[in-house]
């Protein structure tokens, strides 16, 4: 029996990663922290909530992290203030979260000699030109753009120091945007297709020139599992599926799986600082992993999320309301 800590169990990426961890690794005890923020529901581990404990708790809370740590083999940290648009708006909870509660993990981790998977994100790059065929490389310099990103750069550069100078048994991913099923509203994908489910109109950010490489939750949880087995410690990989599209094209393919005419979107303002294109080179975890996207184009993937939406809307109508509301007060 492997025991794993799922830290950000309750959303979205560390409930399907449960979900499939549950369905698929039955030698594997979970236990989930989460604090349950905004982002976070427990409904999201409803399917699995009698194979899995539950703890409600946050990552910055040091004996609960420790007694936590101690009782647990491995710690795969998701638990992360995750959007870019509320970083821009109010930085400290990101702050507090991604580099105190990171530093919280590792010190525990430290303690108790185990295992320690961090998840990131590609946004640590900065970005790339629109037209360019150039991609972020585990080697790429961190230049990060956000206080989102800057806060997930700086949680990346902890766990590093932490490898190096304690000897911490770490790995770390770097991941492209993810969608699929259990995606909080205020996400693209999601925002927009409960906008045309509700019958609103999709808002798209300026022009929509803007380019995401969009990789399949399911997707990066393999890969997750992968580099739990095999990964080597110390080391990075980069995840994505290379399947990049302009927020205007990916909108139009959402438009046409809802059956709705092209132009039927707004255009709001841009967020500040909106960086242009991410594109990850994830050939090192594809050769020495053996890792390969099911969903190496987006749209059979995207056509099940908007089932998804289509038949949850139990699960996302009570976050509805306070997204757009927060939204209308950005003017977006
Ligand atoms: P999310 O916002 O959907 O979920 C974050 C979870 O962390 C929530 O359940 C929340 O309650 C919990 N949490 C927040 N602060 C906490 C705290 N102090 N203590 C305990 N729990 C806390 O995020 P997500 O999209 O699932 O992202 C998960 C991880 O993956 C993050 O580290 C993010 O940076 C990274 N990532 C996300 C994407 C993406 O496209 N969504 C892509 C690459 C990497
Ligand atoms: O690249 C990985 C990152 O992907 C993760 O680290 C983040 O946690 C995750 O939120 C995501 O960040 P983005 O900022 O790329 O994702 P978001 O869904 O917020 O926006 C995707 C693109 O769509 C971005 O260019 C902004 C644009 N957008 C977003 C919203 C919500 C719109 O045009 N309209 C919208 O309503």
């Amino acid at each position: 029996m492997t025991r794993m800590l799922v830290t950000g169990g309750a959303g979205f990426i560390g409930a399907n990663f449960v979900h499939h961890t549950v369905q698929n690794h039955p030698d594997h005890e979970v236990v989930v922290l989460d604090a349950l923020t905004y982002a976070g529901s427990r409904t999201s581990l409803a399917p699995v909530a009698d194979r899995i404990r539950f703890v409600h708790g946050d990552i910055t809370d040091a004996p609960l992290v420790d007694q936590l740590v101690a009782e647990t083999d491995v710690v795969v940290h998701f638990a992360a203030e995750s959007h870019v648009d509320n970083s821009l708006h109010d930085p400290e909870p990101f702050l507090r979260t991604n580099l105190f509660g990171t530093y919280t993990i590792l010190e525990a981790v430290r303690r108790h000699g185990r295992r320690l998977h961090h998840i990131s994100t590609d946004e640590v790059f900065g970005d790339l030109p629109i037209d360019s065929a150039e991609k972020f490389t585990e080697t790429t310099a961190y230049d990060p753009s956000s206080p989102y990103s800057a806060t997930k750069a700086g949680s990346d550069m902890l766990v590093r120091a932490w490898v190096r100078s304690y000897g911490v048994q770490a790995t770390l991913s770097n991941c492209a945007n993810n969608y699929g099923p259990y995606q909080h509203v205020e996400k693209f994908i999601p925002r927009q297709v409960t906008n045309v489910l509700l019958g609103q109109r999709p808002k798209l950010y300026g022009a929509g020139v803007n380019v995401r490489e969009w990789t399949h939750v399911d997707d990066h949880n393999e890969a997750v599992h992968l580099i739990l087995r095999s990964g080597r410690v110390g080391e990075t990989y980069l995840i994505g599926s290379g399947d990049e599209r302009s927020n205007r094209d990916l909108l139009g393919l959402i438009l046409e799986l809802l059956d709705q005419p092209a132009g039927a979107f707004d255009h709001v303002s841009d967020r500040p600082g909106h960086d242009l294109r991410y594109s990850n080179d994830s050939t090192k975890i594809r050769t020495e992993l053996g890792w390969q996207p099911t969903y190496g184009d987006c749209r059979s993937g995207l056509a099940a999320t908007i089932e998804w939406y289509r038949h949850n809307e139990w699960w996302w109508k009570p976050q509805k309301d306070a997204t757009e509301a927060r939204y209308q007060q950005l003017g977006r």
